[in-house]
């Protein structure tokens, strides 16, 4: 009988605690996990900072965007919120003749009930390429027009949802298991753009996502896995367990998927790159770079657009 230890997955925790950690099984997928205000992770020596306004209100204050506290009532201005920033995104981008890329999750539902009606009433032609079952399910569902990389490897623009944004627009997605699929169709995306409510809206990755950043790995090889990214960057990794299933969460591809609870700031795209050369490592939900805007649905009714700063 498997015994819980330093490297039992009985629970889902593949590592020993580390020394000053409060350990434990492995967290459940269900619920949430945006903290309350303060952050779990130690900010780095100077702030980021580099937003602009776009079309919409130019946010002065990112702290009062996320001082929430998760009560019913926040929970649904949250979703009134993820519709907001769909709608406007959807209004905004997309054109007659795109191929869109679909993303995954609970923000993106919204963006596609949107699409479908702009296809109706002005009678649009768009393919849609899905980033995951459920975002095939939806363009399916939506009487869009379904189809994949091999037909359209150019997609004129990609949407989707995150679980965290940073000051710099650096992402952390795959709260829904489908970062590999969601990174290829945003990587071949010519713009990609990003909805969210104001609860993902932080000025360090950690702020209030404490989740940790996915990583997809190829089933053998997460023990080793594991051990390496602790080894090298510190924090707890654990195994993502199913819900409603015995043992782990096998994503759309077959693998496996380690949350890797980070105790700092970290220099992300030397992270990210660092990460995806450990063998057995298929990609990691750390999006660097990639998001070119970002729209906040706020609890005021009103949409904050974020985008990247210049390069200079
Ligand atoms: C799925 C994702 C989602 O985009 C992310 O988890 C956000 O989901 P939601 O819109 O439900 O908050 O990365 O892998």
């Amino acid at each position: 009988m498997q015994r819980p230890g330093p490297f039992s997955t009985l629970y889902g925790r593949v590592l020993a605690p580390l020394p000053g950690r409060a350990g434990g099984a492995a967290s459940g997928r269900g619920g949430n996990s945006w903290g309350v205000p303060g952050s779990h992770v130690q900010p780095p020596g100077c702030a980021q900072s580099g937003t602009s306004g776009g079309a919409g209100r130019t946010n002065t204050s990112s702290r009062k965007a996320n001082s929430v506290f998760l009560d019913p009532s926040t929970m649904s201005k949250a979703e009134e919120a993820k519709k907001l920033a769909g709608h406007l995104a959807v209004k905004n981008h997309v054109r007659n003749n795109q191929v869109l890329g679909i993303g995954s999750g609970s923000t993106i539902v919204h963006a596609v009930q949107q699409i479908a009606e702009k296809v109706k009433e002005e009678n649009l032609k768009l393919v849609c390429i899905p980033t995951s079952f459920q975002a095939r399910q939806l363009i399916l569902q939506y009487g869009l027009t379904l189809s994949d990389l091999d037909q359209h490897p150019e997609i004129d623009l990609a949407i989707d949802g995150a679980d965290e944004v940073d000051a710099d627009l650096n992402l952390i997605k795959g709260g829904g298991g489908c970062l590999t699929q969601e990174k290829i169709v945003a990587g071949y995306a010519s713009s990609f753009i990003v909805i969210a409510d104001f609860r993902k809206d932080s000025e360090n990755l950690g702020d209030h996502w404490h989740k940790g950043i996915p990583i997809e790995v190829i089933p053998m090889a997460y023990v080793p896995v594991s051990r390496a990214v602790t080894q090298k960057f510190g924090g707890l990794i654990d195994l993502r367990m199913a819900v409603n299933k015995a043992g782990p969460v096998v994503t759309d591809n077959g693998n496996f998927i380690l949350d890797w609870k980070f105790d700092r700031v970290h220099k992300w795209s030397e992270v990210n790159t660092a990460i995806k050369m450990i063998p057995g490592v298929v990609d990691t939900g750390l999006f660097i770079n990639m998001a070119e805007r970002v729209y906040f649905g706020m609890q005021d009714g009103s949409v904050n657009i974020k985008e990247k700063k210049p390069f200079c």
